[in-house]
């Protein structure tokens, strides 16, 4: 039978309480003891940012759109290209996508509330498990079992688990449940996934400083930072391709949206050749979509969810009007574009400092 006993929400809820992180979408646990309720709004939409994104690059992102809407009817009646544009940068596009029409479903509800249970809050756009159970336990104080990457480390530690994951994820699921303390439900997910990111950490884990250090099986058995054993990942697909930054005199560059949906649905891109595992001379300057003086200024790389890619990088100084289903974008415009990270690389790979303002943002 494992260690961890009743006690240990007790003693992680207390260093919580001495140690939680201050973030701008979280109600320090003082006020919660006081009855105070976080605004479920604002617990949904940094959770959707915090979807495979660090809590220091969501930080300014999350403070942008509750000063530009601060109210999830606000954010339902923007316009989308706004929306798309304020999310530039953040990433896995199709998750602004979702946030638009999940605030649209909302407002649309009596007195525009969230729904405050996993199972309802599960039906909305871009609301998988994991997201339904962070908001309905920290937003809505429901007594759910909340399970991030930061949370399977600590569980299989203090469990000693030693089933690879993702294999583990039931037998982490079935540990964590019985720990959940019905009081404090929502301070419980935010001090586990407190506790991995800042104490029992990937590499070298501080055990001395861990507050669970009595319950953890890992630690008595001498190996905490093995832990979890992980499934070896399939490499990556390599995809290639080519593209083509069209600049006018003026500085304009040629750009045109990508279709609404699949990968980066409805941002803004240069053109480009399709992305494909095999080279066959689709990348050069013969496939470039008109005749001008191409020159090769370079090449990028990006990693997606499911493939990386190389981009052989062309530029041209023309002076044309934009083909069909293309626009030039004024130099002093190009900020205000959604252009996902993956362009900025392009365009910075051609017009070196064209992107100066992406780049002291942090975007690439
Ligand atoms: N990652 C996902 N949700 C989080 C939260 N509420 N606090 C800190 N990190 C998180």
């Amino acid at each position: 039978m494992p260690a961890a006993s009743g006690d240990v929400a007790t003693r992680l809820l207390a260093w919580y309480d001495a140690h939680h992180r201050d973030l701008p979408w979280r109600m320090a646990p003082a006020a919660l003891k006081l009855g105070g309720r976080p605004d479920p709004y604002r617990v949904w939409l940094s959770e959707i940012m915090l979807q495979q994104t660090t809590v220091e690059t969501v930080k300014p992102y999350f403070q942008k759109f509750v000063d530009k809407w601060p109210t999830v009817s606000a954010l339902a009646a923007a316009e989308t290209e706004e929306v798309m544009q304020a999310w530039a940068g953040l990433g896995y596009y199709s998750r602004a996508r979702n946030l638009k029409k999940c605030a649209e479903l909302v407002a649309a509800l009596p007195g525009a509330r969230f729904p405050d249970t996993e199972a309802a809050l599960r039906e909305l756009p871009g609301i998988g498990a994991y997201t339904a159970a962070a908001i309905a336990a920290i937003a809505f104080g429901r007594p759910a079992a909340v399970v991030d990457g930061n949370v399977e480390r600590v569980m299989a530690r203090l469990f000693a688990i030693r089933v690879p994951l993702p294999e583990a994820k039931p037998q982490i699921r079935g540990f964590l449940e019985p720990l959940v303390p019905a009081d404090r439900p929502g301070d419980f997910a935010q001090a586990m996934m407190d506790l991995g990111s800042s104490i029992c950490t990937p590499k070298r884990p501080r055990c001395m400083l861990c507050p669970l250090r009595s319950d953890c099986l890992a630690l008595v058995e001498g190996d905490p930072e093995l832990l979890p054993i992980k499934a070896p990942k399939a490499d990556k697909p390599l995809r290639r391709g080519a593209a083509f930054v069209a600049m006018r005199q003026d500085g304009a560059v040629l750009l045109r949206t990508r279709p609404e949906s699949g990968l980066l649905g409805g941002m803004s891109e240069v053109p480009t050749t399709g992305w494909t595992a095999r080279i066959d001379g689709e990348t050069t300057e013969n496939a470039a979509p008109f005749p001008a003086n191409w020159v090769k200024t370079g090449q990028i790389s990006h990693v997606f969810t499911h493939f990386s890619l190389e981009l052989d990088v062309f530029l041209a100084v023309v002076d044309l009007p934009a083909p069909p289903g293309h626009r030039w974008s004024p130099a002093s415009g190009l900020n205000g574009e959604a252009l996902p990270t993956v362009m900025k690389k392009v365009i910075e790979a051609a017009i070196p400092g064209a992107t100066k303002a992406f780049q002291a943002r942090g975007d690439l």
